[in-house]
């Protein structure tokens, strides 16, 4: 089974999709612009907690038809809608779900796959021509610049931070992969690429700013290997909690492309 650096089975998971929920209005934007429509089938790959795909079964109703498949799919509530389906399924390795779609959506998925070209080209040969590629991937390369009057507060948060961003490149997880998205749809053929880009100022103390917190503390291990002590920790925490604190969201990068 291909390994995720974040595995579902770990109970930040949870903390992990509420901060990423934050970013479904500007999925939807990207999702609509896409063109999603009544009657449409849809693919929702790496489906996370099932939010995305429970949103496009409204779009497409009950004439169209949404799958949702991931890894590990057990944070996906057991689907409540005719035409939507939830599956257990592996990008990378299992075979494709069959059929063609008018719409296939990937939210952060690609960027924890090493093999991330080889499931692109999958994920396209599953469109019908003229079907839609949402792709959506935070740019990792983007400084965060934290907002804060206290300039403690930048070298507290870069030194977890930064350890972490080494760590998630040793694991091979694609930091300059959203930045090249768009040349890479281009180069794949996909006709009227489309790219839209969101941050947001995420506070301490905020749902959101948890994700930080969700990622370190699953990474816990191999980052005091890395030589991250428990009291450099401790006040990333600290920080994360402190209203008087704030820092730039990673940028989600939405890339929307049709098969010619
Ligand atoms: C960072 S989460 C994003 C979840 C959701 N797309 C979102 O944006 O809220 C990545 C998701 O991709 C899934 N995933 C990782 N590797 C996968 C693979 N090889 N095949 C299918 N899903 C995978 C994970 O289980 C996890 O649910």
């Amino acid at each position: 089974m291909t390994q995720y650096v974040f595995d579902n089975a770990d109970t930040r998971t949870k903390t992990r999709f509420a901060a990423l929920a934050a970013f479904d209005p500007a999925s939807h934007v990207a999702l609509t612009a896409a063109g999603v429509a009544p009657g449409w089938t849809c693919w929702e790959v790496g489906g996370g907690d099932g939010s995305i795909g429970h949103w496009l079964s409204e779009q497409v109703g009950v004439g169209g038809s949404v799958l949702v498949t991931d890894i590990d799919p057990r944070w996906i509530p057991v689907p409540d809608r005719p035409g939507l389906t939830v599956r257990r399924h592996d990008v990378v390795t299992d075979e494709l779900p069959g059929g063609t779609f008018d719409l296939i959506h990937a939210r952060l998925v690609l960027i924890h796959l090493p093999d991330r070209q080889a499931v692109l080209d999958r994920l396209i040969s599953a469109l019908k021509p003229g079907g839609r590629l949402v792709v959506e991937e935070f740019d990792l390369r983007h400084p965060l610049t934290p907002r804060t009057a206290d300039p403690h507060h930048v070298a507290t948060f870069d030194a977890v931070h930064a350890p972490l961003l080494r760590l998630l490149e040793s694991r091979r997880v694609g930091a300059t992969w959203a930045g090249a998205l768009p040349d890479t749809f281009v180069a794949r053929g996909l006709q009227d690429v489309r790219v839209d880009t969101t941050t947001a100022l995420w506070r301490g103390g905020s749902e959101e700013i948890q994700l930080h917190r969700a990622n370190v503390e699953q990474l816990a291990e191999p980052l005091a290997a890395a030589g991250v002590s428990p009291q450099t920790l401790a006040a990333f925490y600290a920080l994360l909690e402190d209203p008087s604190f704030a820092v730039w969201s990673y940028p989600l990068v939405s890339v929307t492309g049709t098969r010619g």
